[in-house]
């Protein structure tokens, strides 16, 4: 899976998708991150990706020229095929549902947004899909970048074990359930028993009351939407 990051700011990159799974699947071929640098694309002396918006108000825009120029010499004809994204806090919020489906690509561009937005006509030309990392105001979109290509790396064949994707939260619909290990007891509080009993269908009934609680507690607007057996419902009832 190829990342095309655009952006005015490539150094924030710089740390958090070096490290552990992501640095070895780089390493491994697995998932490629190619920064490009927006102002490169800028055509004036003062290397200008930016102006006053059009109608007044705060702030600045970022102009369209640059961006639309950056992604299509560096896509070139795959444009045609390849997922553009754009973020913004007015997207659609990203979800373990969206990464799938943008883990089906072998190649994605990602659009880093700065000052008060870009010029609307960057994701009309570019058929550019708008995305949210959640109902917050970063700097902008680096970081929100980062976590999507965090995400969607995970779910490349090979980055991580299949096994591990399979159990944690928001594959199954549900919140995780609590997990411990050693030392069994520390300032006070052990291990629940049935963790050390070695009796494996009653662990996993356990985790799944745990995880059923857990996900009306914290997210019942998860559970409305989670498939659930007849045993999960008198689970909860219970
Ligand atoms: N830029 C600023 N805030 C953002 C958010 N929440 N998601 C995506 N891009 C952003």
């Amino acid at each position: 899976m190829r990342f095309d990051v655009f952006t005015i700011f490539p150094g924030i990159f710089a740390g958090p998708l070096n490290e552990s799974i992501l640095k070895r699947a780089q390493e491994q071929g697995l998932v490629s991150i190619h920064l490009h640098n927006i102002r490169d694309w800028a055509t004036d002396r003062h290397r200008s990706v930016d102006d006053e918006p059009y109608g007044g108000g705060p702030g600045m825009v970022m102009m369209a020229p640059p961006i639309v120029h950056a992604v299509e010499a560096i896509l070139g004809p795959e444009l045609e095929q390849t997922p553009v994204i754009l973020l913004t806090p007015s997207g659609e919020v990203f979800n373990q549902d969206i990464a799938r489906e943008l883990a089906q690509y072998p190649r994605l561009a990602l659009i880093c947004g700065r000052y008060e937005g870009i010029d609307d006509r960057v994701r009309v030309i570019l058929r550019a899909r708008e995305l949210s990392i959640g109902d917050y105001v970063l700097t902008g979109g680096e970081l929100a970048a980062a976590v999507i290509i965090d995400v969607v790396s995970r779910l490349v064949p090979g980055v991580i074990d299949p096994e591990s994707l399979a159990e944690e939260s928001h594959t199954s619909g549900l919140l995780e359930y609590p997990q411990y290990t050693r030392p069994p007891v520390f300032r006070g509080l052990g291990v629940p028993d049935i963790l050390l009993s070695g009796n494996h269908a009653r662990i996993a009934e356990w985790r799944r009351q745990q995880a059923l609680c857990r996900t009306r507690a914290r997210r019942p607007d998860l559970l409305a939407r989670a498939q659930l057996t007849e045993k999960d419902r008198r689970l909860l009832e219970g």
